[in-house]
């Protein structure tokens, strides 16, 4: 007997291929245009979140090998195609609902529901409606482009200037700030049972460094995660802070979808390297903030040249890839921060090269950057 392959079974097969970056099935998150079936020959329409995404290939081949190994299928054609601004707000909404649904069925029988993101507001007094508390997540596409150098560095920067400044490490698994920022210890309680941040050369720090002992690596899952940064928020002294920034994993994982729907109030900063490939990926980070409604403030440009004798510049990762970033989002690209073993070492000490070495190339663009973020986020 023959089988006529119908909508349903496409559909249901198209239900098994998931987004690479966001991790969901493409059913779910509206990327499956039309199914278009003649005698046995199937078409698909996908519609890619991004323009130029650059794991076209991997979808493309995805979503066909799916199709293919249904019993009675032909010729199998994929048309990709890029969502409308409509299409990529529902695909970001269903994810955001999926990864609560997740968390809910990890949570068990009694879970707490999770916030509205106006809702986040009763989190902290740093996010009421009429804070001066200017929120911003440094992001990046890929990782190791140097997110959390350039977010310690900025807050002893900004500290500089005269600013009271946060650190929140949102990198769940990869906290780094406790080492980068020299703070180190054991989350110690007030008298209202609030954990009290650490204090790292003037800059206040929560990282879940202090939550594990002797570096341990982090085992929490789903609901563990899902409330780290309402805790991070709800159940920290923060003091009064005119800079709070958001150290953020790499990528568009759960953590950063999180940070976008629940706090758009908080900017980003973006931070590449100049290969074209970076550039790539960072585009990405930037479509789900753009999707939240979530403002960037700018690009830095890391580990752009190594400075030579007689002010040379060795560009050993390429170059022009902040900024080809900055025009394709029309957003300033804000510094190019030189690669130095300054940079690395203060990382390592726990004395951010902003204020080891001051006179440092690296440090001067840090300052420079602090100040233009100060600009901007006036504006
Ligand atoms: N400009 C620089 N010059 C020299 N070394 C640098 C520079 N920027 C970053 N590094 C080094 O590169 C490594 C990666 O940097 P970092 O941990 O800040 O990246 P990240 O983007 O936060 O990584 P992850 O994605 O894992 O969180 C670190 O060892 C850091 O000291
Ligand atoms: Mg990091």
């Amino acid at each position: 007997m023959t089988r006529v392959v119908n909508h349903g079974m496409v559909l249901n097969a198209l239900g098994t291929v998931s987004d690479p970056e966001l991790h969901y099935d493409i059913v779910t998150l509206n990327m499956v245009r039309n199914i278009a079936i003649q005698g046995d020959d199937v078409k698909v329409d996908v519609a890619l979140t991004v323009q130029g995404c650059p794991l076209h290939q991997k979808i493309e081949q995805d979503v066909r090998n799916a199709v293919q190994k249904l019993p009675g299928v032909g010729e199998v054609t994929v048309n990709l195609d890029v969502m409308n601004d409509e299409e990529r707000r529902t695909a970001f909404s269903r994810a955001f609902q999926q990864s609560q649904q997740k968390k809910t069925a990890h949570e068990g029988p009694a879970p707490a529901k999770p916030a509205a993101p106006s809702q986040a507001a009763a989190w902290s007094p740093l996010l009421a409606e009429d804070s001066r508390t200017r929120l911003i997540g440094i992001a990046s596409g890929k990782g190791g482009v140097g997110k959390s150098t350039i977010t310690a560095n900025l807050a002893v920067a900004l500290q500089r200037l005269g600013f009271r400044v946060g650190v929140m490490d949102m990198d769940i698994y990869g906290y780094s700030q406790g080492r980068m920022l020299g703070a180190s210890g054991q989350a110690l309680a007030d008298d209202q049972q609030k954990i009290i941040p650490l204090d790292a050369h003037g800059v206040k720090v929560v990282s879940m460094g202090m939550f594990v002992k002797d570096n341990q690596a982090v085992v929490w899952r789903g609901p563990m995660l899902g409330k780290m940064m309402q805790q991070f928020f709800s159940d920290v002294a923060w003091p009064f802070l005119d800079y709070l920034l958001i150290d953020l994993p790499p990528g568009t994982g759960d953590v950063a979808l999180d940070v976008a729907t629940r706090l758009p109030q908080a900017s980003l900063v973006i931070v590449t390297t100049p290969q074209t490939v970076a550039k790539e990926v960072a585009m990405r980070t930037a479509d789900v903030a753009h999707r939240a409604h979530q403002r960037i403030l700018g690009i830095i440009e890391n580990m752009s040249y190594i400075p030579m004798a007689g002010g040379q510049r060795l560009e050993m990762f390429g170059s022009g890839g902040g900024e080809d970033l900055s025009r394709a989002l029309d957003v300033p690209l804000l510094g190019q921060v030189p690669m130095e073993t300054a940079v690395r070492e203060g990382a390592d000490q726990g004395v951010p090269v902003a204020l080891a070495a001051p006179e440092s190339e690296a440090a001067g663009v840090f300052l420079q950057v602090a100040q233009k973020l100060e600009a901007a986020a006036r504006a």
